[in-house]
């Protein structure tokens, strides 16, 4: 089985930092310092209210990245906006993302289904401009399929209904997770990389780090609170361990 990487999505150093509207914590300060203690990348969302990661974080990320040769993952909404400044930067990778302005984090998958004619063009752009694509779409098979036929390369599955129902010890937690499984041996069967994340603590990382065809997870909202109580470094460290851990069981 591959090795699964890990990409740290770093929005809430910013978040912490625009709270009072300061310049620090730096954002890009926490991709240094989660590079060297074994992120593979670095995930940031760039939100049309700028609410966390601003622009100059983004061309400092841009930077920083290319100079030490490892992948930028832009999230971005499907807007004019998003699309001229991913094109500026041609990051290695875009993940595209539903945007609402009143939610408190991404609530959902972007409907490639009924935003296809929306989605595709922007999917086409941003490819022939050598960035690689991802939709972050729900674990339903008819959303898998539309991402295929919308070109994207890669599909991001949103795994917040899983750790949500793990988290409220709801009786669905079982449920979501065979969804993200039959999403992603789907995914892989139609050609395309397969990425998960959204809520993923010490606890959920395993069982879906366990999911074969999956590459990649991007994690960050727990990471940076619990930076807090043991440091960004040990934090990364242990989820990365535990990755691994889930990876030689299943080997196993
Ligand atoms: N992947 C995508 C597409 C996301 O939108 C987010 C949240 O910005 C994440 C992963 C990371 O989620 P979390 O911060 O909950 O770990």
């Amino acid at each position: 089985m591959k090795r699964l990487r890990l990409g740290v999505n770093i929005d809430h150093v910013a978040t912490i930092r625009n709270a009072r509207g300061e310049s620090y914590p730096d954002p890009v300060r926490a991709a240094e310092m989660a590079l060297m203690a074994g992120a593979d990348g670095i995930t940031a969302h760039l939100r049309e209210d700028r609410r966390h990661i601003s622009d100059a974080d983004i061309d400092a990320l841009a930077v920083i990245l290319r100079r030490r040769g490892r992948p930028l993952n832009l999230e971005m909404a499907v807007t004019a906006e998003m699309e001229t400044i991913a094109l500026a930067h041609r990051p290695h990778a875009a993940c595209l993302v539903p945007e609402r302005r009143e939610e408190v984090t991404t609530e959902g998958g972007l409907d490639v289904v009924k935003g296809h004619n929306a989605i595709a063009p922007v999917v086409g752009r941003l490819s022939a401009a050598g960035v690689r694509v991802s939709l972050f779409i729900d674990p339903d098979l008819t959303q898998v399929a539309a991402a295929k036929t919308a070109g994207a390369a890669v599909v991001e599955l949103h795994t917040g209904a899983y750790c949500e129902a793990v988290r409220h010890r709801s009786p669905e937690a079982q449920t979501r997770l065979e969804a993200l499984k039959t999403a992603a041996a789907e995914a892989a069967r139609l050609g395309l990389e397969v990425h998960a994340g959204h809520g993923i603590d010490y606890e959920t990382v395993k069982p879906v780090a366990a999911i074969p065809e999956l590459m990649e997870l991007n994690i960050g909202h727990f990471l940076i609170g619990e930076a807090i109580f043991i440091g960004l470094p040990a934090a990364i460290q242990r989820m990365r361990a535990l990755m691994d851990e889930a990876r030689a069981e299943q080997a196993a």
